[in-house]
């Protein structure tokens, strides 16, 4: 019997991606994007948001609930912590490009109705969704790039990332066949979940200390 659903490995975002033009093309594009089942139950496209001058280029892993609603990446309480760490290290959150590794919502629901809970995106979504984000970056063309946790480091340097192994030191890595300068940090989230207060600080002193190494690496 012929099946009318794709094969699970073609989920991409390829045939979505406009032939010419800068980011406003690619946005109203990837507004479209129907390349994997993620945008079945969100609510919109969280594309990245800055300057096509933007020096750093931050990536996380995709919106979160707040992220969903509003249209904008890092906009909840993990972009509001995100921020301040950011000016704690010397980076201005104004300045930079922001975007996820993936641009929809994932979630579950306990109860129909309830609060939407993170889910994280599967390695197959995030390589589906890869092209928007090689396409950011052919753009911005970023003196460096912040990984902010371990997805936007598998999307970017592949599967056997691993956050602890890398954070807080400049990497210089090839992505899509270019050199490119690295700092990989924790997300920021994983700060918000900390057991306690003692360990919520230590978390953020963390983030900040990696951030600062991301400063010196532009300074
Ligand atoms: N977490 C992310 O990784 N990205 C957002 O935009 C918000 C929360
Ligand atoms: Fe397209 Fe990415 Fe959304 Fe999937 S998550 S539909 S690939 S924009």
């Amino acid at each position: 019997m012929v099946s009318t659903k794709a094969p699970e490995d073609a989920y991409t975002a390829e045939p979505f991606l406009p032939d010419r033009g800068g980011l406003p093309a690619l946005r109203r594009a990837a507004a479209e994007c129907r390349g994997c089942p993620l945008h079945r139950d969100a609510t919109q496209t969280v594309f990245g948001v800055g300057d096509r001058n933007a020096r750093v280029m931050l990536v996380g892993e995709q919106p979160g609930d707040q992220e969903d609603r509003q249209g904008k990446p890092f906009v909840g309480p993990a972009g509001r912590l995100l921020d301040r760490a950011l000016e704690e290290a010397g980076l201005d959150p104004a300045k930079a490009y922001v975007t996820n590794a993936v641009k929809h919502f994932k979630f579950t629901r306990a109860e129909p109705r309830k609060r939407r809970i993170h889910k994280a995106p599967t390695l197959r979504e995030m390589t589906a969704c890869g092209p928007w984000l090689a396409a950011e970056l052919a753009v911005v063309e970023p003196e460096l790039i912040v990984l902010l946790g371990a997805s936007a480091g598998k999307a970017l340097l592949g599967s056997s990332f691993r956050v602890g192994e890398v954070r807080g030191t400049l990497l210089e890595r090839e992505i899509h066949g270019r050199p490119r300068k690295l700092v990989a940090t924790v997300h920021p989230s994983s700060v918000l979940r900390a057991r306690d207060d003692a360990d919520r600080e230590a978390a953020y002193a963390g983030l900040v200390s990696d951030l600062k190494v991301a400063a010196r690496a532009l300074s």
